[in-house]
């Protein structure tokens, strides 16, 4: 079931969200006790306008917002303009209503706070493969909902999720349904590896998810595990300098995912094939160069399609000591070795946000 408001798009020009300060009633500033609350991180993405913008490799990038379960999807799609479906109005949009189209598309979730909503680091095509980044319905902007390693609204996400690219997206853009990849960072991964492979990944064939700095074991039941698990290509990236919670359970993720490969029949070699890991980088939670979390986070998807798409599995830019190539099979390499948490709160969910973003908007 799901409930797509059709006519979005139709009033994409003046679609952007309209601003809900809602200073004085909010309950989920949290925190700040007492006096003037603060905006959700929701209500503040809300002032970030949409509409329609360009990519960094002359895409056309369209933001809005639609309606799904009951729950608003906001989402960008970047791709080239003539394929928007013609009457979405979009300039340039050439594609005709229902057809299939013939490039894939990239399906990001962003971590806690949505920074990488904002930065949309896979907003350039790439092996003929169009970027889509996707804002959790989330007061927190946290995908899953909840906190931590809790995600509470898991099961209703990724439902979600799975809705808007199944029925939204191909009234929006035309793509192969046969090509939808996924990439997933921090919270995002969560939501992707705990809930959405078990239960939403049969409706993609063929499919591959990024897991960035992050991953849960599945929390719920395999739909069609036996051809999920012998389809659906897994890499888990980390850092050495990992957050402690996510120290323990990438690991059992990778360790999850191994066994139920194992138990649905693949033998080893096609597991690794299938499923790789790598935590070679020093650097903190998303750090992937070494340095940064947003840098971090640009560097693995600029290499997506080397790692996720039948390159040969080098990153560019990757941080030291790494040699760049990461695609190392799980088996045998189940136990990660981490370094130094960056500090000892664990399961803190707050040092998984990320709102750089937040700045920008305040400053206006
Ligand atoms: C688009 O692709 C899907 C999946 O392969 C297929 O079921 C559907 O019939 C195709 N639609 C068109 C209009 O070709």
């Amino acid at each position: 079931m799901y409930g797509l408001s059709v006519l979005a798009f139709a009033v994409l020009a003046v679609a952007a969200p309209a601003p809900q300060r809602n200073r004085g009633g909010n309950r989920n500033g949290g925190g700040n006790g007492g006096g003037q609350q603060r905006a959700t991180a929701q209500q503040q993405a809300a002032q970030v306008p949409g509409g329609i913008s360009q990519a960094q490799d002359g895409s056309t990038i369209v933001d809005d917002t639609v309606n799904i379960n009951g729950l608003p999807i906001r989402f960008k799609v970047s791709a080239p303009a003539d394929q928007f479906m013609a009457n979405t109005n979009i300039p340039g949009a050439a594609a005709t209503a229902a057809s299939n189209g013939t490039m894939g598309v990239n399906v990001l979730l962003h971590g806690d706070g949505g920074q990488s909503f904002f930065d949309f680091p896979n907003q350039n095509v790439q092996a003929n493969t169009m970027g889509v980044v996707l804002l959790a319905p989330d007061p927190n902007l946290f995908w899953g909902g909840g906190q931590g390693l809790e995600r509470t609204d898991g099961v209703e996400h990724a439902q979600a999720v799975s809705d808007f690219v199944t029925q939204a997206l191909p009234q929006m853009v035309a793509f192969d349904p046969n090509a939808v990849v996924f990439s997933g960072v921090s919270g995002g991964s969560l939501l992707m590896s705990g809930f959405f492979i078990p239960s939403q990944m049969a409706n993609f064939p063929n499919s591959a998810v990024e897991l960035n700095c992050g991953a849960l074991p599945p929390q719920v039941d395999f739909v069609n595990g036996a051809q999920v698990l012998s389809q659906t290509k897994i890499h888990y990236q980390s850092t050495q300098n990992e957050l402690a919670s996510l120290q323990q359970s990438i690991p059992q993720a990778v360790a999850a995912y191994e066994s139920a490969a194992a138990q649905a029949g693949l033998s080893t070699n096609e597991i690794n094939q299938l499923q790789t890991v790598d935590n070679t980088p020093q650097g903190g939670h998303c750090e992937f160069d070494g340095r940064d979390f947003v840098d971090g986070v640009q560097v693995m998807l600029s290499s997506y399609a080397s790692v996720m798409q039948g390159g040969d599995g080098t990153v560019q830019g990757i941080g030291a000591p790494s040699n760049g190539q990461v695609r190392n099979g799980v088996v045998g390499n189940e136990n990660l070795r981490f370094g130094a948490a960056p500090r000892r709160r664990a399961l803190d969910g707050e040092r998984m946000t990320v709102m750089r973003w937040a700045a920008e908007v305040a400053g206006n």
